[in-house]
């Protein structure tokens, strides 16, 4: 595969230098195109289930129960089912994490680096509904993509964030059973499929990356509870922002130890060998120190050992005495009694399933509020930068209820009354799906669109016509 940009000629002879003899097999596997993956959304459909009604042939991968290969030619990204939110794209490589991270359902869980939400979604299912998943973006833009991938999913005890990490540490130190640090790298293990990462490498950019991501890990480091566990993660190969941040984190965390990972097949070890202290950005008379051994605790995914991208993934716990930290639970509100009958005017013929109890009414204007159910141990984010506190129901729009897409896209076919349901290839979904008006008739009023039993999203059925209320953003072009 010929890419635009050629590798960097630095990079080259750095690799040359580490690898040695590997370095032939590792430039003929960057050479490659990258094979396909998915990961089965199992909050709307079982792996076994997934697979009987695949449209590919599905080949496992091995550190990721959920995760598959497909072949190059499958249209994984234009099928109704990836609307559907029954998968999602992702690279190999960072299926990895969450599996070693393995959240528990009913813990509290931070991503604190999660745009686009590839591993959010991931630990999502891991928690299956039960405990808290706080997703975090520093960059705005970023956070309102993390928002609509989390909202596809499914989630509904999501909370979405645009914070500093500084910030998040203040004001929940220790409160997080597990947090994430997929950290903002220089991208090596990209390189096989992104020409920027090619064009911004550079060895001082290595550097620079190294010592963000270790600001980043001293924040993440103090909301972690004791007990609880840290993952700190990159797409790239360079030892400095690898084995060399997780040794100076060490060594200024020693309440924190290297976890001994799963070894499963397509993992290699972590390498002290290619760290040296001083590290650049130390003082250069500190008393030079050999690595420790246990660095080789961490995981390495190479593109010449494992069908993956690069990637490294150290699981760190904190010690010490298990004591919870009790944050503060967000604020219910009471609806007033005409925005309640605005919502049980939906909700009652429509939706069989309790509306939620914890509501909270977020005011757009004067004449509009989007209404979002809390779950139980939902923290109170007032004060930060919130892009999401909950799951979003709707908007009560001048005396009005409409149902959100998170509120299509969460609930299961059987939960709805009315409904459309037509097969993957039905020129009706495919019709839904850009946005048209459908000739269908049937009882008036919404309805939930489904793709073989699984919701793409709201119609509004007058005369014989539905109108179309899937989201212009999501339309296909
Ligand atoms: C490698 S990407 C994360 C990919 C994501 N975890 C996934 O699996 O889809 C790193 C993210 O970190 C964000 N980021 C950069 N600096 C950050 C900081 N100081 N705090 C939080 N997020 C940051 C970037 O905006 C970017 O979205």
């Amino acid at each position: 595969m010929g890419r635009e940009t050629a590798l960097p000629l630095t990079f080259l002879a750095r690799m040359a230098a580490l690898l040695d003899e590997e370095f032939v097999p590792f430039m003929a596997a960057l050479n490659q195109t990258p094979v396909p993956a998915i990961r089965i959304n199992t909050l709307k459909i079982s792996v076994a289930d997934f697979a009987a009604c695949s449209p590919w042939p599905l080949t496992p991968i091995p550190w990721c129960e959920q995760g598959f290969f497909l072949d190059r030619k499958a249209n994984a990204g234009t099928h109704p089912f990836h609307d559907a939110g029954l998968y999602y794209i992702q690279d190999p490589s960072t299926m990895a994490v969450a599996t070693l991270l393995a959240p528990q359902p009913g813990q509290r869980v931070l991503d604190l680096c999660a745009s686009p939400g590839g591993k959010t979604t991931h630990m999502a299912n891991f928690l299956a509904g039960q405990g808290v998943l706080v997703a975090n973006d520093i960059d705005r833009s970023r956070a309102e993509v993390l928002r609509r991938t989390l909202e596809r999913w499914g989630t509904r005890n999501a909370v979405v964030l645009n914070e500093s990490p500084e910030r998040l540490a203040a004001r929940w130190p220790g409160a997080f059973d597990r947090v994430l640090v997929d950290a903002p790298c220089s991208g090596e293990g990209m390189f096989r499929k992104n020409d920027d990462a090619r064009t911004y490498w550079s060895e001082a950019h290595v550097q620079g990356c190294a010592l963000r991501q270790t600001g980043i890990l001293d924040s993440a480091a103090q909301l972690v509870r004791p007990g609880g566990r840290l993952a700190y993660a990159t797409c790239t190969f360079a030892p400095e922002e690898n084995e060399g941040v997780i040794w100076r984190f060490l060594q200024s965390h020693p309440d924190f130890e290297l976890v001994e990972p799963r070894w499963l097949s397509g993992f290699a070890a972590g390498r002290p060998d290619w760290v040296a202290w001083p590290a650049a950005g130390e003082p250069s008379d500190a008393p030079a120190l050999s690595p420790p051994a246990e660095l080789a605790s961490t995981v390495r995914l190479w593109p010449h050992l494992a069908q993956a991208e690069g990637h490294f993934i150290a699981i760190l716990q904190r010690t010490g005495d298990e004591t919870p930290f009790l944050w503060q639970p967000a604020s219910a509100t009471d609806l007033s009694k005409a925005d309640r009958q605005a919502v049980d005017t939906f909700w009652e013929p429509l939706i069989d399933l309790p509306l939620p109890q914890r509501l909270t009414l977020h005011t757009r204007d004067e004449h509009t509020a989007e209404l979002l159910a809390l779950t139980d141990d939902a923290p109170d984010t007032s004060g930060l930068r919130t892009v999401r506190p909950g799951w979003h129901l709707g908007t009560l729009r001048k005396g009005r209820f409409e149902p959100s897409h998170a509120l299509a896209v969460a609930l299961t076919s059987d939960q709805v009354a009315n409904r459309l349901d037509e097969p993957a290839g039905s020129e009706l979904v495919a019709r839904y799906l850009r946005g048209e008006t459908l000739p269908v008739d049937g009882p008036a009023g919404w309805l939930l669109v489904t793709v073989a039993g699984f919701p793409l999203g709201w119609g509004k059925r007058v005369g014989s016509t539905i109108k179309n209320h899937y989201p212009r953003g999501l339309r296909w072009g």
